[in-house]
């Protein structure tokens, strides 16, 4: 049956719905017909064919519970679009899960931008539903989506609830990390980490602490590239059900004004959305990911002048790691835009969002304040710069980063001697080993475990307290090394020192009982020995050898990626011309 049987199969293209990007046969109407003719197969009319187009990309997958939300997501998205006069159309990408991905999903990540770009591309649609919420996901869908130039909306799936375990509150990952701890320092039994195992991701969703997937939420938020007040609604509420069929009614309106990614995308919501990962205490791994998606517009993003946005940049949401809430509480205190009501003198207000609205309209439209204990006023933060601190200095010429907020306050400056890990392996065969030369005020120093070198940057940048130190209650002490961390967890942990070890950076000549200064108040961390040494044990580093096993993916991986402080994304995919330098200016 069609309900356009006068019109012949010769037409006017349009060049938009299931007109675009039309599969080549030589003959535009054919490729057309043929199309139509496949689509029809699952029941189509015409009618419905000649509606705009809604791609919605679905992440859900048996791996992947923090996606665990995502076929119900799916189903009110397309009741969006289908309310808004649209045809919904959802499709498959990789999806990445933190725990389920080997070596690292660092290492996926851009394979994961790449799919996404080019099945945006290569499929017809006139705007992308992008569902996403494990930390690399909605790092890669922007990514990708920036790219492909067709509008876009990020949904996330939402946060997991919090668990308990006798009567304390308990949620992924600070407390997995924090009970872990302590079962190394033999504070508890095997029966009782069991228990706790049960307890600490309480229902399908993302980690319910400030970690890398509520981080990545909260920027895509206060990038203008999410529906206001979509970060924070848990997985299983009725709220993210709403932000949803919401999200979906959005698309078609952005379909039919074409509002593509660079218009939202912009310099100054970049600028948005560092300060907002600034004021949440948000994972370290945010600021690698919101580099690589502004490197997908030309936008690179200037470490030097983020640590100087942090200086007049508190930390005001008391979620854990860096304070104690879930990412619940602050959907119950009103989510990201209590925040940015708060921040509101230091963001770029005429910014545009996804609702073709500006930022300060929306801030404006999210209601009166009220008493809540989640976001703090600049009067009262709960650290009083930015979560974030760039440092610098002979031991990282590029740049290195710690989580000032979530540091141990004694350490923060700190001089000590180097106790040396080679390699992840490595460290794994000797730090819980009683015969391990260490004590609670020595630097503990791990290589390669950069972007190359190990490769993918794994989150091993935290490394564990030497067993024989944890019995004996130490509880933290400055760790150094070129790769991440989870955006769980807190310590004094220096991270993502560039260029790391694996292509010749100086970290790659620390030996064990070398000095290292760590100032966070300077910015500097320093190997404390003169420059003819630094120069000579340069100098004698053995060339580093092509990995004569590496093909496929790891080869392209390996031949392309780029260092911390350009995102590690490929450099093939970097956008060709560079727009603007952020941070720029005061709003
Ligand atoms: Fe998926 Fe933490 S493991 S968000």
């Amino acid at each position: 049956m069609t309900d356009e049987k006068d019109k012949g199969p010769r037409q006017e293209h349009s060049g938009a719905g299931l007109e675009k990007g039309l599969t080549s046969y030589g003959d535009r109407d054919f490729s057309l017909f043929l199309r139509k003719a496949f689509i029809k197969g699952a029941g189509y009319t015409d009618d419905a064919l000649t509606r705009p187009v809604i791609g919605i990309v679905d992440t859900g997958s048996s791996f992947n519970p923090c996606h665990g939300n995502a076929a119900q997501l799916v189903d009110a998205v397309k009741r969006g679009v289908m309310l808004a006069g649209g045809l919904p159309i959802d499709f498959p990408t990789i999806s990445i899960h933190e725990s389920f991905a080997h070596p690292t999903s660092m290492y996926l990540r851009n394979l994961m931008s790449m799919d996404t770009e080019e099945m945006i591309r290569a499929q017809p649609m006139d705007a992308v539903v992008l569902i996403g919420g494990c930390d690399k996901t909605v790092p890669a869908q922007l990514m990708g989506a920036a790219s492909a130039g067709v509008p876009c909306i990020e949904l996330v799936t939402g946060s997991m609830l919090t668990g308990s375990h006798q009567g304390e509150r308990v949620g992924a990952c600070t407390d997995c990390r924090r009970y872990w701890g302590r079962y190394r320092a033999e504070e508890i039994d095997a029966d009782e980490i069991q228990r706790v195992n049960d307890q600490l991701v309480a229902s399908v969703g993302t980690c319910s602490v400030m970690g890398t997937a509520s981080t990545m939420a909260c920027i895509a938020e206060a990038l203008g590239i999410a529906l206001p007040r979509s970060a924070s609604a848990p997985a299983v509420t009725a709220d993210r059900i709403r932000v949803a069929e919401k999200t979906g009614t959005t698309a078609v309106a952005m379909a039919k004004s074409k509002l593509t990614p660079d218009r939202i995308l912009t310099p100054k919501a970049f600028e948005n959305a560092i300060r907002v990962l600034l004021a949440i205490g948000g994972s370290t791994n945010g600021l690698i990911h919101t580099t690589a998606i502004a490197g997908r517009l030309g936008i690179p993003i200037d470490l030097a002048r983020v640590d100087e946005m942090g200086r007049d940049t508190p930390v005001l949401v008391d979620l854990k790691p860096s304070g104690q809430h879930y990412m619940e509480d602050l959907h119950r205190a009103g989510g990201l835009p209590t925040l940015l009501r708060e921040l509101k003198s230091l963001l770029h207000l005429d910014a545009l969002t996804v609702t073709g609205r500006t930022l300060g309209e929306e801030i404006d439209d999210c209601g009166a304040p009220f008493p809540q204990g989640v976001v703090r006023p600049l009067s009262n933060p709960i650290y009083p710069q930015g979560g974030i601190a760039v440092l610098r200095g002979n031991l990282a010429p590029g740049g290195a980063i710690i989580k000032q907020s979530a540091a141990d306050p004694k350490l923060m400056r700190h001089e000590g001697r180097a106790v040396v890990f080679e390699s992840a392996e490595d460290m794994g065969r000797r730090v819980d080993g009683d015969d391990l030369d260490v004590k609670a005020d020595d630097i503990l120093v791990l290589k390669n475990i950069g972007p190359k070198g190990a490769p993918g940057m794994p989150e091993a940048g935290y490394l564990p307290i030497p067993k024989k130190l944890a019995r004996q209650g130490v509880k933290d002490m400055v760790r150094i090394s070129d790769g991440r961390m989870s955006g769980t967890a807190a310590g004094t942990v220096v991270l993502h020192v560039t260029p790391e070890a694996a292509i010749g950076g100086p970290l790659a000549i620390v030996r064990t009982g070398d000095g290292i200064r760590l100032s966070v108040a300077k910015r500097s961390i320093e190997l404390l020995l003169g420059d003819e040494e630094i120069a000579a044990r340069l100098a004698a580093l053995p060339p580093r050898e092509a990995d004569p096993e590496a093909r496929g993916y790891r080869k392209l991986f390996l031949t392309t990626i780029t260092q911390a402080d350009e995102g590690c994304d490929f450099d093939f995919l970097k956008a060709a011309r560079t727009v603007a330098t952020v941070p720029g200016n005061k709003p």
